[in-house]
């Protein structure tokens, strides 16, 4: 099952993690930086020194991008490694299909994927955006500056449905109107794409919103080039389109499209530059720094710092520790939220250019409250200058 430890030599005297990044299927591109950001981190911690002098051990497995194999290896993580602590997930259809053996064995899962909210479990720990860290922040750029008339386009599995019925809750508040909404099967050939782009020639829509994931994505956006429409005047904005999908596009096919992100790999700030040229070093040049690969990061130096302070990995005692640590992380502070064990994030949103690379168009210039049930989010209560609930 375990494809071993690049990074360390087994031995008893370690603290045995279980990590869950697929190497292929749809999603491989994404989770495989999601495994380079997690084996960065594994790197500096045990060059540290480890975690009270004890070196971290990645037991690494590839669950194919298919929730079952998420499942069955969790599962074998928990009961046949011994393990306690599992790092992985992309689609929230793989970890809706590990929750169940986590919580039932006693573990404690760390996701560092964006995802739709409303979700809570006493074993699982969110490091990438809920809704009110993206979509809020996405909706209002684009009503500001694309118009009202949104078409839904997304893959055929859970995440898509529910952030496209969220993103359609913010834009009908602003009396916008959700004009189409289509789900593609995840692995759908391009006739696929072109078919939906017909369906978007009738609509009419200011803008596209995407919930397509992995490597469908490069065929949505070839398929938006193909039927001739202008990203400048109709661009497809996403939560899911991150540098892994973009390198899978052909030149010049990204230009002008958004997305909304916490990092990107071309974000100026000191911090971001020495994780990606570090990022680099340990996978290779070519290897795609996407935001998910930033949370499998720091979530890993989260894990450890509160594994320092618990001295066990007793998920209940290290809950317990994770509540309000915080990290200075590539994009900026980020801190474990006791109350939901989701992150403080600082929102951005980007343009990709010609050369496809993305441009910071827009920066909350501060962290913001995970609040995954949206109870206090809507357009209204976010201020013009995009500032709210700042991390001091
Ligand atoms: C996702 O399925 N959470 C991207």
């Amino acid at each position: 099952m375990a494809r071993g430890s690049p990074t360390t030599e087994p031995t008893t005297a370690c603290w045995r993690v279980g990590i869950l990044f697929s190497a292929t299927g749809v999603t491989a591109a994404v989770e495989t930086s999601q495994l380079g950001g997690t084996l960065l981190a594994i790197d500096e911690i045990n060059a540290a020194g480890g975690v009270l002098g004890r070196r971290v051990e990645a037991v690494i497995t590839d669950p194919a991008s298919d929730p079952r194999a998420y499942r069955r290896l969790a599962e074998q993580l928990l009961v046949e490694e011994g393990v306690r602590l599992l790092f992985g997930g992309y689609m929230s259809s793989t970890r809706k299909a590990m929750l169940p053996v986590v919580e039932a064995h006693g573990g404690l899962l760390f996701y560092p994927t964006l995802y739709e909210g409303f979700e809570y479990s006493r074993h699982c720990v969110y490091t990438g955006a809920a809704p009110n860290q993206n979509s809020i922040q996405l909706a209002t750029y684009l009503l500001r500056h694309y118009g009202n008339r949104f078409f839904l386009i997304g893959s055929d599995y859970v995440y898509p449905y529910e952030s496209n019925r969220i993103m359609s809750d913010f834009v009908v508040q602003s009396r916008g109107r959700v004009v189409g909404e289509v789900y593609v099967p995840l692995g759908a050939p391009d006739s696929a794409f072109g078919e939906v782009m017909e369906r978007v020639r009738e609509a009419e829509p200011d803008v596209i919103f995407s919930t397509v994931v992995g490597a469908d994505t490069a065929r949505l956006y070839a398929a938006h080039h193909a039927a001739g429409f202008d990203s400048r005047r109709l661009p497809i904005a996403s939560l899911t389109t991150s540098e892994a999908e973009v390198s899978l596009m052909a030149r010049g096919i990204a230009a002008g499209h958004i997305t909304a992100a916490p990092f990107f790999e071309t974000l100026g700030t000191p911090a971001a530059r020495r994780f990606v040229a570090a990022f680099k070093r340990r996978n290779g040049m070519h290897m795609p720094v996407t935001a998910a690969a930033e949370a499998a990061y720091f979530q890993m130096h989260l894990a450890a710092a509160a594994l320092a302070r618990a001295g066990t990995d007793a998920p209940g005692d290290l809950l317990a520790q994770l509540g309000g640590c915080t990290f200075e992380a590539p994009q900026g502070r980020v801190r474990m939220e006791a109350s939901n064990h989701h992150t403080w994030l600082r929102p951005r949103i980007a343009r990709l250019d010609a050369d496809g690379r993305f441009k910071v168009v827009w920066d909350a210039g501060a962290s913001v409250k995970p609040d995954p049930y949206c109870v206090v989010q809507n357009l209204d209560d976010w201020p013009a200058d995009g500032r709210q609930f700042a991390l001091s």
